[in-house]
């Protein structure tokens, strides 16, 4: 028997915010990734927890089938289950947590327990087109929910650096874009405008704030009150230079966390930089890290890896099966679950 075949099946299941996601990893490597988004938020502007929660419900026992079925594999083949326990919204926590306390009950398989940020940071280590970082390196996680610094020493041991005070690199996307009148989520959106816009058309301030800390809440504000002061010299002003804003703003978003990431890899000397969540979509971000002038090995996984999904979850409960880390039957979702 090859080395793979011997490599646990690991159902994994990922429910923390607005995606429904399910996954089978095979050790490393994933054999399914299925992910089911939530188009209900639209037009709220954002994610509504009670109506998350009623979606998780709705699409958990479909998207786990559709999972197990393009792994080629059946229910009993499993090895464990792995599911997300936090951070997150708990209602939606509550419907992966439960699902995978049940089939754990349902199949006799063990319980594994993620956390949501060091899956996204794990997923870099999922074996796939794009390669692996060595331990140690650095991970900037920018997602909806989070930003955060993290000096990642082995799959079990990462130190949280720096993070943000108040709002996400990602909910700034998603609230800039909501004042411009763009729908949710903004930041796709705002990447896709900018490649038209000059981004050196309108300048905006950087926070003042501890060196390895974040803070968007000002910029939004500051974003706000400009727009608010422009329109009403001219009422067509967002229309007019939409391109121009969004390059704009992406540009300081941008510069703010290389700046962090400048920084903190002076502090670390540390040059691997690896990047997760769902901002580390945004074309520009990944370009230029890419193109950095400081000597960076830069490491950014595949697209399907960025945004959340359970293929994360599964490469994290991959690690704590080897280590025999399982959970019993008490565990329960933690929605401010630290690393
Ligand atoms: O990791 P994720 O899928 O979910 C959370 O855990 O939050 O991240 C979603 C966030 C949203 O704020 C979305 O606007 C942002 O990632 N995002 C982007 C891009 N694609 C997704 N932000 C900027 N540029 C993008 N291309
Ligand atoms: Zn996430």
């Amino acid at each position: 028997m090859n080395k793979l075949k011997k490599e646990p099946f690991i159902l994994a299941i990922e429910s923390s915010c607005d995606d429904t996601s399910a996954a089978i990893m095979h050790g490393k490597k994933s054999l399914s990734n299925v992910v089911t988004t939530q188009d209900v938020h639209k037009e709220y502007g954002g994610v509504v927890p009670e109506l998350a929660s009623r979606a998780h419900q709705k699409n958990i026992i479909p998207v786990v089938d559709t999972a197990i079925k393009r792994a080629g594999i059946s229910k009993q083949d499993i090895d464990a289950i792995a599911f997300t326990r936090g951070p997150g919204l708990l209602g939606s926590l509550l419907v992966g947590v439960s699902f995978a306390k049940s089939l754990s009950m349902a199949l006799n398989k063990p319980l594994i327990e993620v956390n949501h940020m060091e899956a996204h940071i794990l997923a870099h280590m999922i074996e796939d087109d794009y390669s692996s970082p060595e331990f140690p390196f650095i991970c900037l996680t920018v997602s909806g929910g989070h930003t955060q610094l993290v000096v990642v020493k082995s799959p079990s041991d990462m130190d949280v650096i720096g993070e943000t005070i108040d709002d996400a690199a990602g909910e700034a996307f998603d609230k800039i874009s909501k004042i411009m009148g763009l729908p949710y989520p903004g930041g796709p959106l705002i990447d896709k405008y900018a490649k038209e816009g000059n981004c050196e058309a309108f300048t905006f301030p950087h926070p003042k704030v501890g060196e390895l800390e974040f803070s968007f809440s000002g910029l939004k504000t500051s974003i706000l009150r400009f727009l608010q002061k422009e329109v009403r010299k001219n009422e067509n002003f967002v229309d007019e230079n939409l391109f121009d804003i969004c390059a704009s703003v992406q540009k300081t978003i941008i510069d703010i966390l290389l700046k962090k990431v400048k920084r903190a890899s002076e502090i670390t000397e540390i040059k691997k930089i690896a990047i997760a969540g769902g901002v580390s979509a945004n074309s520009e971000l990944r370009s230029r890290l890419q193109n950095n002038q400081f000597g960076w090995d830069v490491y950014i996984p595949d697209f399907q890896f960025c945004t959340d999904n359970a293929g994360m979850i599964g490469i994290a409960g991959y690690y704590k099966y080897l280590e025999g880390k399982f959970v019993d039957q008490t565990v329960t979702a933690d929605a401010r679950l630290k690393i």
